[in-house]
């Protein structure tokens, strides 16, 4: 049996990106019989930038609803939040003392910050060694991330083969599973969506803001009688991503006839999310409504998470002399 892990920082609500990009090919992977999944919500990451709890209470409910709501087997697999297993910071404090200082010196994360460094807390800077941690605590084979994660990765098999070198054989080496089957979902702004630039579609929200959201995405100015281009369109961009391949057919075809407005395929585009998502926004409404029920699958989830990580803990303290 190969174990999957991957974690999703609870910095924000899912979002349309999130889903298609993250959460949806990881399920998949789980539905593999020979994989056994363990998924977190990275709350501990979140430190590093966010600093109100409420909100990430919020948001770790949020997480946690989206992939319940994506139908994650929670019975079959693993689904716990960071913040419940203490043993990652002390086996994060160990992996630090195996981490040579340009390695993380040179780590995107921190470097694309490090034009201020008074901004950089110690947390960020060491944000990839708690990756590190999140993974090697739990024996995991199989990592399924997006490209901006690589270089984690690659810290991440780094720090327990120099351990290993040190110790003789304690942790897994973990493989990258690069998700490539979806592009980078686009924006309202074309930009890549993304908490951060506020411009994602959250596909969770009523039916009046989801159509206003959708309607508020932009597009050039060509005159409805016009033919157009499908292929430098958000619009159709995001169709494409979530219609059925006839119909993703079908507006292309509108699309360069002529006759056919924004207006037009941003209406297909909405009914398409609102229809597409009913049952997962359902239950998704149903979770946050229920929240004792997210804070039960935790729970048990960071029970069977618990009896891994100790073990592994163990095999670590006994290795180093505690
Ligand atoms: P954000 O950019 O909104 O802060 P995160 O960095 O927290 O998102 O990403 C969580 C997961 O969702 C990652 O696996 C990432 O690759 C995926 N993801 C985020 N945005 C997109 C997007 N626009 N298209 C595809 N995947 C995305
Ligand atoms: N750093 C990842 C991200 O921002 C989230 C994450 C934390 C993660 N720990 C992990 C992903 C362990 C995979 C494995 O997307």
């Amino acid at each position: 049996m190969a174990r999957v892990l991957t974690g999703i920082q609870s910095s924000g609500k899912p979002h349309l990106g999130n889903i298609l990009g993250a959460i949806q090919p990881a399920i998949e992977l789980s539905k593999n019989p020979a994989h056994d999944s363990f998924f977190f919500i990275a709350d501990l990451h979140t430190l590093t930038t966010l600093k109100e709890g409420p909100k990430r209470q919020e948001n770790t409910y949020a997480v946690a609803a989206a992939w319940l709501a994506f139908g994650f087997d929670t019975k079959q697999n693993t689904f716990y939040k960071q913040s419940d297993l203490p043993q990652v910071c002390e086996l994060a404090w160990i992996l630090n003392c195996f981490t040579p200082y340009p390695m993380l010196a040179n780590a995107h994360s921190f470097k694309d910050k490090s034009n201020k460094l008074s901004d950089v807390n110690a947390g960020l800077f060491t944000y990839p060694v708690l990756m590190a941690a999140d993974i090697l605590l739990y024996d995991a084979d199989i990592i399924p991330v997006g490209k901006d994660q690589i270089q984690h990765l690659e810290i991440a098999r780094d720090i327990a083969q120099t351990f290993n070198n040190t110790y003789g054989e304690t942790f897994v080496l973990p493989q990258v599973k690069l998700e490539q089957s979806v592009m980078t979902v686009p924006g309202i702004d074309g930009q890549k969506m993304s908490k951060s630039y506020q411009n994602y579609i959250d596909i969770f929200v009523e039916e009046k803001e989801l159509l206003k959201r959708v309607k508020s995405i932009v597009t050039d100015t060509i005159p409805l009688e016009a033919p157009k281009q499908p292929d430098t369109c958000t619009v159709f961009k995001l169709y494409s991503l979530v219609a059925e391949p006839n119909q993703v057919a079908d507006m292309r075809q509108k699309y360069e006839a002529g006759g056919y407005g924004y207006g037009h395929a941003k209406q297909a585009l909405f009914e398409v999310l609102w229809t597409k998502y009913s049952e997962e926004r359902e239950r998704y409404t149903y979770f946050m409504q229920n929240k004792t029920e997210i804070d039960r699958e935790l729970k048990s989830g960071a029970e069977k998470a618990w009896a891994v990580g100790s073990k592994v803990l163990n095999r670590v303290r006994e290795k180093v002399g505690y």
